[in-house]
């Protein structure tokens, strides 16, 4: 694949990751979010599926590519669509921030406006103890945090000159956490989910076949790579 075509495809990845964020904005403009009966958990349901398919998205391009030769080029892509899940995933937990949780953005906004910008620091004060008090209680949350806390340190050390800096072999050790959060994104639908619900189980379903597939890989690749450290010692105890 041309480097050309490579940047052809990105720029199309790029449109194609931004929809859902053009549609919500769009949503909210026309007003026809207003309408809507819950416009909040709207937002944040929203935010949080697109954060979870994008995740699993990125997952998929692995297995993907190991599937032919010719679609190696997919790799490529993974980056963008990793850095597309946290992007949705932070959209998801601002949202809770400011307005599940209760600040009054449009009085912050407000305020600003007419020249008080410490009405940002007074209003989070004043949802803080809320936000602590969701995270010490609702294991929902905690386990939330804790994928977003995942991604965000992917996100930071994703570009080309930090894996340079810490290594190839530290980098991918460190980037197999991708799929640590997106067990914990899973768990923690299912436990918001009410008792009964069963709507988490595609994700479910889908990060149980990209996990299958990593051990299938994994598995497949020892047997047939000789272990060297196996190799070494025979070597050395022969000599
Ligand atoms: C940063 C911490 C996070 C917080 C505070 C948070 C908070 C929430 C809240 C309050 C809800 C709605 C619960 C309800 O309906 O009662 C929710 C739903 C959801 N969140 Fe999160 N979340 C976080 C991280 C994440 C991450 C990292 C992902 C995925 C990568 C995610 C995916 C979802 C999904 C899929 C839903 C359900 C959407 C649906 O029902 O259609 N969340 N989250």
């Amino acid at each position: 694949m041309s480097r050309r075509a490579i940047i052809t495809i990105k720029a199309l990845l790029h449109v194609l990751c931004l929809i859902p964020f053009a549609w919500l904005l769009h949503f909210y403009t026309s007003g026809a979010l207003a309408l809507n009966a819950d416009p909040v958990n709207y937002i944040t349901h929203f935010t949080g599926d697109w954060a979870i398919y994008l995740l699993l998205a990125s997952l998929a391009i692995t297995p993907l590519r190991r599937l032919s030769p010719k679609i190696a080029w997919l790799i490529r892509l993974r980056r963008l669509v990793g850095l597309y899940a946290f992007f949705y995933a932070t959209l998801h937990l601002a949202t809770y921030i400011f307005l599940f949780s209760g600040y009054d953005l449009p009085t912050v906004l407000g305020s600003i406006r007419a020249g008080h910008p410490g009405v940002i620091v007074a209003e989070w004060k004043v949802v803080w103890p809320n936000i602590l008090d969701d995270l010490l209680k609702r294991r929902f949350i905690q386990v939330g945090f804790f994928a977003w806390v995942i991604l965000l340190a992917l996100a930071v050390t994703s570009p080309a000159f930090i894996m340079r800096a810490i290594g190839g072999k530290n980098w991918q050790r460190l980037h197999r956490l991708v799929y640590v959060a997106a067990g914990a994104a899973v768990i923690h639908f299912w436990w918001l989910v009410k008792t009964g619900v069963r709507t988490p189980w595609k994700v479910t379903a889908v990060l149980t076949v990209l996990l299958l597939a990593r051990l299938a890989y994994t598995t497949l690749k020892r047997l047939r790579t000789p272990d060297q450290s196996r190799t070494l010692t025979t070597q050395t105890t022969k000599s």
